[in-house]
């Protein structure tokens, strides 16, 4: 079975050319799959489109095998969808375990929260924090930790949404190999634990084919 795939996409921003054009790709439940390519050649782009964030203009996607052609589709799609952005998208101003229950407001309303959150996340959110090794830097304010610790507290916030499917963008880029090693050894740890299909963009091609399944090269259209 795919956990997702795209099948014979196009888009474009606005008037301009296309960046993805007929473009397929398949990527199988429960594996590692990196996707690279040049700046610009439109990985976020792919990701975006993959997690219902944006809409391809042409083509179909699908997600478990259901396609994702009106909002409600695209509502339950995202249910099983955890998405860590380019910057990590993290509060910087608020303590770590802050930006990591803010993963559970996709299960939960907001007005339940009002008076703080359950209980029952607070210990869900330690839980997942001590299984990544971040029980120590749940009070620090999120600036203040290493990038390290940073990606650690991103991966925190998306287990929080019980996914089934993670997209990460440029995750582990800008780390060194030692770095780069550690995290991916973490996020395989998970990926067991939780059952997780992992969809990772990156820069490098030769280093990140050691640790995944499959390998997509996206080339920049001139
Ligand atoms: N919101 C937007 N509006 C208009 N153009 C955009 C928008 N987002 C991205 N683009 C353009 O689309 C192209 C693909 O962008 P995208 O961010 O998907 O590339 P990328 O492969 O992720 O690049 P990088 O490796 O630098 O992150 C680029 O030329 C970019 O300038
Ligand atoms: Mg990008």
């Amino acid at each position: 079975m795919n956990a997702v795939s795209v099948d014979k996409i196009s888009f474009c921003y606005g008037s301009e050319k296309n960046i993805l054009d007929d473009f397929s790709l398949d990527i199988a439940k429960g594996s590692t799959h990196i996707i690279v390519g040049q700046s610009g050649a439109g990985k976020t782009t792919l990701l975006k489109i993959m997690g219902g964030i944006i809409k391809a203009k042409k083509g179909k996607v699908t997600v478990f095998e259901k396609n994702l052609e009106n909002k409600k589709d695209v509502e339950r799609a995202r249910k099983t969808i955890a998405y860590i952005p380019q910057n990590l998208g993290l509060v910087e101003n608020s303590p770590a375990i802050q930006n990591i229950l803010l993963g559970c407001l996709n299960r939960i309303k907001f007005t339940d929260t009002l008076t703080g959150f359950p209980e029952k996340e607070k210990t869900n959110a330690a839980e997942i924090a001590k299984s990544l090794g971040i029980e120590h830097v749940l009070n620090k304010k999120t600036g203040l930790l290493s990038g390290g610790e940073k990606r650690r507290v991103a991966i925190a916030r998306a287990l929080m949404q019980n996914p089934k499917i993670l997209l990460a963008d440029e995750f582990v880029s800008d780390l060194d190999y030692e770095n780069v090693k550690h995290i991916m050894k973490l996020l395989e740890k998970m990926k067991k634990q939780y059952g997780l299909t992992l969809i990772i963009v990156d820069h490098h091609k030769e280093y990140v084919k050691k640790f995944s399944d499959k390998v997509t090269l996206l080339e920049r259209k001139n």
